[in-house]
């Protein structure tokens, strides 16, 4: 039997080194497998929870795609689509809202995050935000979902809906599983290495784009901040700092951390943080070639979003289907 894979990312901001090794790493390595039937999206109606400039978000939504494809996702192997071209989800995710309680949703940790930032623009929407993505999920009857950390008390969620609704009316949804990378699940602030990376953050030298030149990686891995003692080792509590630059070389170089805390005894800071940026330059060199030569197609990545559309609304479709006729609604 195969299992369904799902997951999506935001058209916000920049892509982050974060969302590569936390996230579309493992969505490529999964991929990969020939038993999983993978569906990865754009979820571009999340994006707009926060305020968005049209144009740039019109662009930022175009270089995703291309960012996905470049890092390995093929829409020949997997569906690659545009959440908003798939009208499933704004559907599902009405009708899940109804399912789903208010005090649920203000006990959101993101949610709180995102309105103490935004105090100004505290919207539906954002509080709506996890029944959507739980929409998304659950409209594929999805198996597993691999995602970062910080996405794992959405998926919660997900599921707490999903057996909510199978309780009242039988086996409509899946209860999807979410799925961390052993190494990589969340990575780090450059600056505040308490903190995770992320797109939204103001302080560009905290976080590494993954369009980033070389130059300009270099020179944040070497200010990266670390801590006042002098040995390389693994301690996420005590040397955050140290830590979060050999999880990032353990997932580029494809070696274990303790295997690179004795090549690094008697070393110093300096050469770790030299080596932790030579190695994400060129992990993420091939990728920036091919993404140049996508963005140079649009034709063809629109061609690509367009089919990845159909084939995702012919799976979508029929699941709500039989959650709206579960409902009582008269289909025609
Ligand atoms: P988003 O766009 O914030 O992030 C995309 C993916 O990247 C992971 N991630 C990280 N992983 C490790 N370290 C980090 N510093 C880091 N920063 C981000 C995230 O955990 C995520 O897996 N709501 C979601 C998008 C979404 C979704 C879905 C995900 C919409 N619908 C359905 C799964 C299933 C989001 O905003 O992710």
């Amino acid at each position: 039997m195969s299992k369904v894979i799902y997951s999506a990312i935001q058209p916000s901001g920049i892509m982050t080194l974060g969302n590569y090794i936390g996230a579309v790493d493992n969505w490529q390595q999964m991929q990969a497998n020939e038993d999983n039937k993978c569906i990865f999206a754009l979820a571009d109606l999340h994006t707009i929870t926060v305020r968005q400039d049209p144009k740039k978000f019109h662009e930022n939504a175009m270089s995703f795609y291309a960012l996905l494809m470049a890092m390995g996702l093929d829409p020949k192997k997997s569906i690659l689509y545009f959440q908003s071209h798939v009208q499933e989800h704004a559907y599902l995710s009405w009708l899940l809202n109804c399912y789903t309680y208010v005090g649920e949703m203000n006990r959101m940790t993101q949610f709180k995050d995102k309105s103490a930032k935004h105090s100004d623009n505290i919207n539906m929407g954002l509080m709506d935000y996890p029944v959507l993505m739980a929409a998304d999920i659950l409209l594929y009857r999805t198996d597993e979902v691999p995602v970062g950390i910080d996405q794992m008390q959405h998926i919660e969620i997900a599921r707490d809906i999903a057996e909510r609704v199978n309780g009242i009316y039988g086996d409509i949804f899946t209860v999807p599983k979410g799925v961390l990378k052993k190494v990589g699940a969340k990575i780090m602030s450059l600056q505040d290495p308490t903190q995770k990376m992320s797109k939204s953050d103001p302080n560009p030298k905290a976080v590494i784009s993954v369009l980033d030149d070389d130059s300009v990686i270099m020179k944040k891995f070497k200010s990266a901040v670390t801590d006042s003692e002098t040995i390389i080792k693994y301690d996420a509590e005590n040397k955050p700092g140290v830590s979060n630059l050999l999880t990032i070389l353990s997932v580029c170089e494809n070696k274990p951390i303790d295997v690179l805390e004795k090549e690094f005894e008697g070393l110093m800071y300096g050469h770790l943080k030299i080596r932790t940026g030579e190695a994400v330059c060129e992990m993420l060199r091939p990728m920036k070639e091919r993404y140049n030569q996508l963005m140079n197609d649009k034709g063809y990545l629109l061609q690509c979003a367009k089919e990845g559309a159909e084939k995702a609304r012919e799976i979508a479709r029929p699941v709500l289907d039989k959650f709206r006729q579960a409902i009582g609604y008269v289909l025609i």
